[in-house]
């Protein structure tokens, strides 16, 4: 079951046009994801979870990865996003993929159990209670299974050559309507310290960004801005015409003038559940 409470509570707007940005974000950065993958020997067969999985995250790779045998579960807790989940994996053929409504958080929901994987992109840094969040991944896992998390840090916000100033309000009106909105501030600088606390071995630590053209950068973080616009006014972070101004700026300078944009600098977290 979702939460619908929880859901409504999330901060971005999953709107239709929300749901093509993270389809856009989910092909930037395929080979980021793919290299924080790496740090698992995937075998054929196994089972995944991906949690808050969006319209796509990282299905398909994981598809991929486990083979026609395995079988990728992606769970998140906005029926709207799930439905279009379910229209694109079929669209793409995704056989070995099922996508369910569920909050993570909550023990009632079925998000399955025993899994041999389980990954994160974007995910953790919404949620309000980090500890209780990476319990509940622990125990969704096998004895002795991973858990990938791949999480944008707050700080250093995203960059461009050359430098423009409105990639760091935006990131810093997303973040600031975020913590506003409930979630921990801190949850992707405390991961590491928070999955020992959760039990969790940390096997590795690596970060990574993305670099694009102007106008995929400019515009993705134009369109994270709309994403997140309404409550960021609702929540007294700034002025609707302040935020109007970054999201103009940004549109303009998706038109030319800037060599390259960076997507925010994400920690990648390769962690283990206790052994058998
Ligand atoms: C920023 S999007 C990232 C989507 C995807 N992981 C990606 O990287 O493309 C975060 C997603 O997590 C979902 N979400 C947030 N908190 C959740 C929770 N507690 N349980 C399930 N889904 C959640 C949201 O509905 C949203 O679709």
């Amino acid at each position: 079951m979702a939460t619908d409470s929880a859901a409504a509570r999330y901060v971005l707007d999953g709107s239709d046009e929300d749901l093509r940005r993270l389809l856009k974000i989910s092909a930037l950065l395929d080979a980021m994801t793919r290299t924080a993958l790496a740090t698992v020997d995937i075998r054929p067969g196994w089972r995944v979870l991906e949690c808050g999985c969006g319209p796509l995250g990282a299905m398909p790779i994981l598809s991929d990865l486990v083979g026609p045998s395995g079988q990728v579960v992606g769970a998140d807790f906005a029926a709207p996003t799930v439905a279009r989940a379910r229209s694109v994996v079929t669209e793409l053929g995704l056989r070995n993929v099922e996508v369910r409504v569920a909050d993570i958080n909550d023990p009632a929901s079925s998000i399955g159990d025993s899994y041999d994987l389980v990954f994160s992109r974007c995910f953790l840094l919404h949620q309000r209670d980090p500890l209780r969040t990476l319990t509940r991944i622990r125990d969704a896992l096998r004895p002795g299974g991973w858990f990938v998390a791949m999480e944008p840090l707050p700080n250093p916000p995203p960059f461009s050559f050359p430098p423009h100033d409105d990639l760091r309000v935006a990131w810093e009106l997303l973040h600031r309507a975020i913590e506003r909105g409930g979630a921990s501030p801190t949850a992707i600088d405390d991961l590491p310290a928070t999955a020992r606390e959760a039990g969790f071995d940390v096997v590795r630590l690596g970060g990574s960004f993305q670099p694009a053209d102007p106008a995929t950068g400019f515009g993705l973080h134009a369109a994270t801005t709309v994403a997140v616009r309404a409550q960021i006014i609702a929540s007294g972070v700034a002025t609707s015409e302040e935020v109007d101004g970054v999201i103009d700026r940004l549109h303009t300078a998706a038109q030319g003038g800037y060599h390259w944009v960076t997507s925010p600098l994400s920690l990648t977290v390769t962690l283990r559940a206790p052994g058998p």
